[in-house]
């Protein structure tokens, strides 16, 4: 949903807005002019100046200490409670925190205020000009408050107070207004917050309806409102209209249209319309109201699967969770946008926020890019929590408040396809579970009975028997799939859906020897705390992507959602044992530098169906390896390909059943390292040679090399660019065993903002303009200010050339809010 933003005038006051009183809706986002203080306020304290987003902890320091969680993990079968640091990332978000600002409400007469804050990490406690206005315990679900009667016209004041408490996530949370908060500001009629739920029921090539109920809000008893509303095609042209008058009485309020020849949305055709709807009162207009929607036909239909616009399409999808790596939980679209990118690349088409709501701007870029979501609130529920100080405490007061904001929030979001309940919930051991899934999956229904509920199941044996699984409108699987056959024979639904897999574990760059997949379902741990990049090793729970891309040949199986899309901060299994410092997860394709790893070569082998991929691995340094053997894989789209080591033949290798590896991976195993260049030549399946690749031995370092992920940014304040920086020998090979401290420096428009290498051992703060190359790379974020110029940015290190970068930053053309 967007909200317009119907400004008939507005100034810019150093970063904050100013709003004509004449206006009839206003959004106004509070971004600069906050203040924060760690803890309670007390005379003495020195407040300092923040913007919003804004995540506390992500500056450090890492510390052992902070959130250390003694625990036994029974999902992975553990008996005895042990020390595992860096659980939750090792940075300092426990405690309290507290935020002030004021915000300009012109005039209050016949006006509505509210205040919608995306996220607020957690526990928050909101006052304006003194008096409680809202609490909202959980930190990642939106939440809003009416504050018509605590706002004064002219200055308002607003204080924010956070806690989050030790042992009450699994993960790194985050810390403070991590996500936006906005000023809403209507007059007395008006469409309240997520206040319109469009469906679409019938959808052809040739005609599609849509069905629009909305609240409205402030209307006397009787009074009479003229609604009004355009449906605007994705090229903004009116191509339905609906204009009808709403006697007041509390109820709500349908409109119905037809729109002829529908532009279908779709992950490859993202076409969005909207709902313009006008509200007026004795002839003038006193609301303006967009509602964003796309038309598609959802059919998840028994022993076939899923088809979208009758279209079959498998889930080929990865979850998440929320943080942004080096810039922690702060929401900030360019990154959210980067993340997306290179997920479509790789060629997925959905993602599952887990375990947890979405920031919004990840819903409305998934909305432009074309990304399927599965939307899931919960890694709790009241039965036994995982987190004992966690959402278990509060499910039975405000799991049906959390649910009915999340759906109201996102149900008129074309990419949201599907809802989750929840995840791996101790609740599906037993049968008593079955009465909290019911009220959670009815109460979805309720609020929006267009998708359908599936919930993260990990026991398989229990929830077969005990009618948990059955209950479910999708039955989800966290791994396992040698056990899907028996569950698809056994469930009414005639459908299965990893909604969690894999679990592979690596760090980018890192290779260990010899290479076998004898130990796959077992914890290989090395004395470097990383797992091996040749994709073969995982947890005892685990397992490599084969198993899965098998499965996901049965057409009952919907898809899969891997685990994970991006290392997140938190979990470093397997080093989540007193294996300090290890502080982010090594299970993702792409690491938390937002560099992919190889894992991201053999996704994009099987799911990017439009584009080559031919990639080899591991890199070819390897002084004092000479001799040994070192295999080579190539991960490719092709079925076939020659090796070459130093122009000599390794023979050809083809895609076959003997193994699972071998149906999805070209494999030398007996291949020995010499130095010198090696060679792939990929075929065809009826023997053409069609694309080739070759990587050399570099050798000495000579230059910097700092390659941005676009050439111009938007000089908002918010804008991004990632610059990848590596070393180069003199003709120009990146040197990938490389780890070297570089500097970075910026001028001119812009900012530094964050570095990564994504090397999980690593604790060097990430706001220091300086990192440790990780296996021959680290990421530079740079952030635009707001003034349009040149930036400049500048790689450098002892004794290598360095490398500078100039960047446009092109001027807003953001609307003055
Ligand atoms: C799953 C769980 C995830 C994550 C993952 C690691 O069981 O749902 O949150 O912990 O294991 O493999």
């Amino acid at each position: 949903m967007t909200y317009r933003k119907t400004l008939l005038l507005a100034t810019l006051l150093t970063g904050s807005v100013a709003i004509n009183a004449l206006a009839e809706r206003t959004v106004t986002t509070l971004n600069d002019g906050w203040e924060f203080t760690k803890g309670r306020p007390e005379a003495s304290t020195k407040w300092q100046q923040v913007r919003v987003p804004h995540d506390w902890a992500i500056y450090g320091p890492f510390d052992r200490e902070n959130d250390l969680q003694k625990v036994a993990v029974e999902q992975n079968g553990e008996k005895e409670e042990t020390v595992k640091t860096g659980r939750t990332g090792g940075l300092p978000f426990i405690g309290q925190g507290t935020y002030r600002t004021t915000f300009e409400v012109p005039d209050t007469a016949n006006r509505n205020i509210t205040l919608v804050f995306d996220g607020a990490m957690s526990n928050a406690h909101v006052k304006v000009n003194g008096k409680d206005v809202a609490y909202w315990p959980y930190g990642y679900n939106s939440f809003y408050a009416d504050v018509t009667d605590a706002v004064k016209p002219g200055a308002n004041d607003m204080v924010v107070e956070l806690e989050n408490f030790e042992r009450a996530s699994r993960w790194y949370p985050g810390a403070g207004l991590y996500r936006n908060v906005h000023v809403v500001n209507t007059d007395r009629v008006h469409i309240p917050t997520w206040g319109t739920y469009i469906t679409t029921p019938v959808v052809s090539p040739q005609e599609a309806s849509v069905h629009l109920e909305m609240d409205i809000a402030g209307a006397r008893k009787g009074e009479w409102v003229e609604v009004a509303t355009d449906i605007l095609s994705p090229a903004g042209k009116v191509v339905a209209s609906n204009n009808t008058r709403y006697v007041a009485h509390g109820q709500k309020f349908t409109q119905n249209f037809l729109v002829k020849d529908p532009e279908l949305w779709s992950p490859e055709t993202p076409e969005l319309y909207t709902a313009r709807t006008t509200l007026s009162v004795d002839g003038k207009q006193v609301d303006s109201y967009d509602t964003r929607f796309g038309i598609r036909k959802l059919e998840y239909i028994p022993e076939k699967g899923f088809f979208l616009n009758g279209k079959e399409t498998k889930f080929k999808g990865v979850c998440n969770h929320h943080d942004l790596g080096p810039l922690g939980a702060a929401v900030n679209k360019t990154a959210l946008r980067h993340q997306v990118e290179l997920l479509k690349d790789m060629g997925a088409n959905a993602i599952r926020t887990s375990h947890n709501m979405p920031a919004p701007e990840l819903v409305e870029l998934c909305d432009e890019l074309g990304m399927m979501l599965m939307v899931e609130p919960f890694d709790d529920w009241s039965f036994r929590p995982k987190s004992p100080n966690g959402y278990g405490k509060f499910f039975t007061e405000w799991a049906e408040k959390d649910v009915t904001n999340m759906v109201k929030h996102f149900r008129n979001n074309p990419s949201v396809v599907m809802w989750s309940i929840g995840n791996e919930v101790p609740s599906q051991w037993g049968p008593d579970g079955v009465q909290e899934l019911t009220m959670l999956q009815d109460l979805v229904h309720s609020l929006d009975p267009t998708r359908p509920v599936t919930c993260g199941m990990d026991q398989i044996g229990a929830v077969l028997d005990n009618g948990f699984a059955a209950a479910l409108d999708i039955p989800g699987f966290n791994y396992k799939p040698q056990h899907y056959e028996k569950a698809y024979a056994t469930l009414p639904q005639k459908l299965i859906l990893g909604s969690e897999t894999a679990s592979t574990v690596s760090s980018r760059g890192v290779y260990h020897f010899p290479v076998s997949f004898d130990k796959e379902h077992n914890t290989v741990l090395h004395p470097d705390n990383q797992s091996s990049s040749y994709d073969n090793e995982t947890c005892d729970w685990s397992n490599t992507p084969d198993i899965d891309f098998f499965m996901d040949e049965q057409p009952w199986v919907l898809g899969q959602f891997v685990w994970t899309g991006f290392d997140y901060l938190g979990e470093p299994s397997p080093y989540d044992t007193d294996a300090w410092p290890s502080h982010s997860s090594v299970f993702g394709i792409i690491d938390l530098a937002s560099l992919p790893k190889d894992r991201y070569y053999l996704y994009r082998s099987q799911w990017n169906k439009e584009d080559e991929t031919l990639h080899i691995l591991p890199h070819w340094n390897w002084e004092g390896r000479e001799g040994e053997i070192t295999p080579v894989f190539v991960y490719t789209s092709y079925p076939k390909a020659e090796l070459f080591i130093n122009g000599k033949s390794q023979g050809m290798r083809e895609k076959n059943d003997s193994t699972l590896q071998t149906r999805y991976r070209l494999m030398w195993n007996e291949t020995v390292y010499e130095p010198g260049e090696v060679k792939v030549v990929a075929y065809d399946g009826a023997g053409n040679p069609k694309a080739e690749k070759v990587i050399r031995t570099a050798g000495k370092p000579h230059h910097l090399v700092a390659t941005p992920n676009r050439t111009e940014l938007t000089a908002n304040g918010d804008d991004l660019v990632y610059f990848t920086v590596q070393i180069a020998d003199k003709d120009g090979n990146i040197i990938p065993t490389e780890n070297r401290r570089v500097q970075f420096n910026v001028k001119g428009a812009g900012k530094f903002e964050a570095t990564a290498n994504g090397d999980p051992t690593c604790i060097l703060p990430f706001q220091n303009p300086e990192m440790d190359l990780f296996s021959g790379a680290a990421t530079a974020i740079v952030r635009s200010g707001n003034t349009p110029g040149p930036v400049i940015f500048t790689a450098s290190a002892k004794g290598l050339k360095p490398a500078v970068v100039k960047l446009n930053v092109k001027p807003s053309d953001k609307p003055a809010e």
